[in-house]
C-alpha cells in the first residue's frame, strides 16, 4: 500500500477557525484523509467538521495534542461521540483504551515523551523505540503517530528505527514541508504523514500558495513517491518535452497496464533494429519523422502516428532538426531492439 497523505485542518497544533472552508477545498482537490485537533474549535464545530469530512467520502482523523490525562480522556470521549474514524496522538493509553473499546475507532497514540504545545518529542531514539514497542504490543492500539519532525534527534534515524521495530503502521507527524521529507518517510517505512501548517500557509513547494494548488502538489508528489506513474493530473506535452534536451533517450511519461507512454527527442538517424515481441506506436508531436522500412519509407507528419509491428525492421529518422515523438509500447521494449548501439537505454528517467 502506498504512503498515505493526511491533510490536517490545523496550524501550529490548533484546528483553524476557517476549517470548514478549507475542508471544502480539500475535498474538491480529492484529498481522502483529513484530520483536525482537539484544540482550537468548540466541540460542536469539530463534530460538524467530522460529519462534513465523512459526507465528502474521506476518512476522518482527530489528533490529541492536549497533554494532561483529563483533557486527553475528554478528547477520547469526544472522538467516540463525534464518530471519528481514527484517533491519533495522546500518551495516556491505559486511560484511553477502555473508552475506545467496542467502537470502530482505530487508535494511533504517540510513542515517546511528548512535551509542550506545539508538541515536542523528547528523549533519545532508543527511548522512543522502547515506548513504540510497548504501545504496539497492546491490543486496541492499531498503529503509532510518531512526532518525527518535532524531535531533536536524527529524524531519518528515528523514523527508520521505529518503523523497523514495530509491525504496526506508523504515521509521521510534525512539520512535513517538502517532497524530500515525504520521500524519506516513505523509505523509512512510514504508512502515512500529516501536513497542516505548511499547506495552509502556502509554504509547500507548488505553483502558488493557494491551498488547492498546495494540496494538488502534495498529492502529485505522493503519487510519484508511491510509484503511481499516473499522477491523476493532466500532463502537458509541450512542457514535458521542454523539460529535457537529450536525444534518443526516451522518458517515461505514464503507465497503462503493461504499456508505457514515453517521450523521446529524435535527431538525425537512429539504428536499424527490430523488436522480437513488442509492437511500437510513434506519434509525432513536433517536427517530421521518416520511418524507414526495408521495403519502403514513410513520412510521419506532426499529429500523425505510425505503428511498427514486432519483428519488422525499422529505422526512425528525424527530418529537419529535432523531432518530438510520443511512444506507446510494452514496458519491456528497449529502444535499440536487437541492435548493438551506444544509444541503447535501459534505465529510463521519468517526466
Ligand atoms: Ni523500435
Amino acid at each position: 500500500m502506498g504512503l498515505r497523505f493526511i491533510f490536517m485542518l490545523t496550524r501550529n497544533d490548533k484546528t483553524v477557525e476557517d476549517a470548514a472552508r478549507h475542508l471544502k477545498t480539500a475535498l474538491s482537490a480529492g484529498v481522502h484523509h483529513i484530520g483536525f485537533k482537539d484544540v482550537g474549535l468548540p466541540f460542536d464545530q469539530l463534530k460538524d467538521l467530522n460529519t462534513a469530512i465523512k459526507a465528502g467520502g474521506a476518512t476522518s482523523y482527530l489528533e490529541v495534542v492536549s497533554l494532561d490525562q483529563a483533557s486527553e480522556v475528554a478528547s477520547a470521549k469526544a472522538a467516540v461521540e463525534i464518530g471519528v474514524d481514527i484517533l491519533l496522538g495522546g500518551t495516556h493509553v491505559d486511560a484511553v483504551l477502555p473508552i475506545l473499546a467496542g467502537t470502530d475507532i482505530r487508535y494511533f497514540p504517540f510513542p515517546g515523551q511528548i512535551e509542550g504545545h506545539p508538541s515536542v518529542l523528547a528523549g533519545s531514539i532508543d527511548q522512543v523505540v522502547d515506548s513504540a514497542l510497548d504501545l504496539a504490543s497492546r491490543d486496541g492500539v492499531d498503529g503509532l503517530d510518531l512526532l518525527a519532525y518535532r524531535s531533536d534527534q536524527n529524524v531519518t534515524g528515528l523514523m527508520a528505527a521505529v518503523c523497523a521495530a514495530v509491525d504496526k503502521p506508523v504515521i509521521m507527524a510534525g512539520s512535513f514541508g517538502s517532497r524530500d521529507q515525504i520521500e524519506i518517510a516513505r523509505r523509512c517505512g512510514a504508512a502515512g504523514f500529516t501536513i497542516g501548517t505548511a499547506a495552509l500557509n502556502g509554504d509547500y513547494p507548488a505553483d502558488s500558495p493557494e491551498l488547492e494548488t498546495q494540496l494538488r502538489s502534495i498529492q502529485r508528489d505522493v503519487a510519484g513517491i508511491n510509484n503511481h506513474l499516473s499522477p491523476h493530473a493532466p500532463k502537458n506535452l509541450t512542457r514535458a518535452f521542454a523539460s529535457f534536451s537529450d536525444t534518443w533517450s526516451p522518458r517515461i511519461a505514464g503507465q497503462i497496464n503493461n504499456m508505457q507512454l514515453k517521450l523521446v527527442k529524435l535527431e538525425g538517424a537512429f539504428v536499424w533494429h527490430h523488436h522480437d515481441t513488442e509492437d511500437e506506436l510513434f506519434l509525432v508531436h513536433r517536427g517530421r519523422m521518416l520511418m524507414k522500412f526495408r521495403d519502403r519509407d514513410e513520412i510521419v507528419e506532426e499529429g500523425e502516428f505510425i505503428i511498427v509491428p514486432h519483428g519488422v525492421e525499422h529505422c526512425p529518422v528525424a527530418l529537419c532538426g529535432i523531432c518530438e515523438v510520443l511512444l506507446l509500447e510494452p514496458e519491456t521494449t528497449v529502444n535499440t531492439g536487437n541492435a548493438q548501439d551506444p544509444r541503447r537505454v535501459t534505465d529510463l528517467a521519468r517526466v
